[in-house]
């Protein structure tokens, strides 16, 4: 049995925290996409953790993880969260496994990115230069190097000479950037072995043995939907399938094998890097709503630009992803605001438009319709029922279910595990649990 999670908005729905907390009914927490551009933070007992590749099930002593084949790897970033993980006491050994088909980031792959943003200037994409795009570039063109590369010593060094000698070329004569020396990063490289070597496997034959054993899987997405490559607001995109199918791809396990998927959404919206938002508020309330939420990138702390809740993108997820229920975080972000807007579609040029927009020149031409809610203006963080939340509080998620047609059945009000709902009475999370 296993059940997906996926960010329905621009990523940093707080799926960490999710992830975290229905851990304890899965064995084996996978993650199919991305690399360490994502930053999931969790509050445990009051410490924050940030993780950025290893999932955040890591934390659970008696669960397993996998980073599924679909995962860009920087080793030197792995590296530094084993130290991380292993200075917190939390053993690794005979719990981690890191897919040998995930294509490795090399240093020309943040070079490129670096140079070809720059070039962009004013159009950049903003990225977390991460070199996660350049390396999916090479993984689609076939010049990739995959992590089982890296243990036949002479095959490695071979390939790093050519795709550098290559690289090189682009670096200097497109960009006019220096070129980089293939034989120290393949010291840097092959100096990382022993480190890694263990937790290395063909982690989609262990995923479907573990499936067969009748243990529960839980796929762990990183971004969110509109940041997808295909189903996002390209070319804003990162460059991996962050929806719900791509969990498959990312992890070599069957979509008959998934049995739900669950969809988290901000009570409002964010997003960090450029690109159209409709909803983005650039005035204090804006503000107000960065600075309640501590609104800054967990990788690269960037401020995130804050705006409502955009019923349209996340109906629009909810159709990608195939929702099977919505969990909405940061409610009590909005406590003390006298009125909240949420967006309940889009007009383009004087028409509404029925749809999410899938040219990002007419989203940025759209205008929100709005409709208003009255602030609940009291404390949410502490309630542990959904029946004793304000009736504000209530309405308002009640409306955003009713326009993302789908179920809620968590709502967190703080970033720590206690402070959540949980509507355990939800027939679509009794569902997907049994
Ligand atoms: P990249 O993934 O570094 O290539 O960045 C592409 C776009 O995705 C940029 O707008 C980034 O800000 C955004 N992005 C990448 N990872 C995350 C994330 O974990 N949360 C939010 N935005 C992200």
């Amino acid at each position: 049995m296993s059940v997906v999670i996926v960010g329905t908005q621009w990523g940093d729905e707080g799926k960490g925290k999710i992830v975290d907390l229905v851990t304890e009914r899965f064995d084996v927490v996978a993650r199919y996409q991305g690399g360490h551009n994502a930053g999931h933070t969790v509050i445990l007992k009051g410490k924050k953790y940030v993780l950025h590749l290893i999932p955040s099930g890591i934390l659970h002593p008696e669960k397993a993880c996998v980073i599924g084949n679909g995962v860009v790897l920087d080793p030197f970033a792995l590296v530094e969260e084993f130290k991380f993980l292993e200075e917190q006491g939390i053993e690794l050994e005979g719990r981690l496994l890191i897919s040998n088909r995930c294509h490795l980031i090399m240093p020309y792959h943040t070079a490129l990115e670096a140079a070809e943003e720059k070039r962009l200037d004013k159009n950049k994409i903003g990225t977390t230069s991460r070199g996660i795009g350049p390396c999916y570039e090479d993984k689609m063109g076939r010049r990739g190097i995959r992590l089982d590369e890296l243990f036949m010593p002479e095959v490695f060094a071979q390939r790093v000479r050519d795709n550098v000698a290559f690289k090189n070329q682009i670096l200097t004569r497109v960009y006019g950037w220096k070129p980089l020396d293939a034989d120290e990063i393949v010291d840097r490289y092959q100096a990382l072995v022993p480190t890694i070597r263990p937790y290395v496997a063909d982690t989609s034959d262990y995923l479907n043995q573990v499936i067969r054993e009748g243990k529960r899987v839980l796929f762990e997405g990183a971004q969110g939907t509109l940041l997808d490559v295909d189903h996002g607001t390209y070319p804003f995109v990162t460059s991996s399938n962050a929806t719900a199918g791509g969990a498959c791809i990312g992890t070599g396990v069957a979509p008959s094998e998934i049995r739900g998927v669950i969809g988290i959404s901000k009570a409002y919206t964010t997003r960090v890097g450029e690109g159209p938002f409709p909803t983005e508020l650039n005035n204090e309330i804006g503000e107000k709503i960065r600075d309640r939420g501590q609104e800054y990138g967990a990788s690269t702390g960037r401020p995130r630009r804050c705006g409502w809740f955009d019923g349209v993108v996340v109906r629009y997820a909810a159709q990608i992803n195939g929702l099977s229920t919505l969990v909405i975080t940061k409610l009590d972000v909005l406590d003390d605001l006298d009125e909240i807007l949420i967006c309940t579609g889009y007009r383009y040029r004087g028409q509404l438009l029925e749809h999410f927009p899938t040219t990002i020149q007419v989203l940025a031409e759209v205008e929100p319709v709005y409709e208003s809610h009255p602030g609940w203006k009291e404390d949410t963080s502490t309630i542990k029922d959904y029946r004793d939340l304000p009736e504000a509080a209530r309405r308002y998620l009640d409306r955003l279910s009713e326009l993302v047609e789908t179920d809620i059945s968590i709502i967190s009000t703080g970033p720590d595990r206690e402070e959540t709902i949980v509507l355990e009475e939800s027939p679509r999370l009794q569902k997907m649990f049994a």
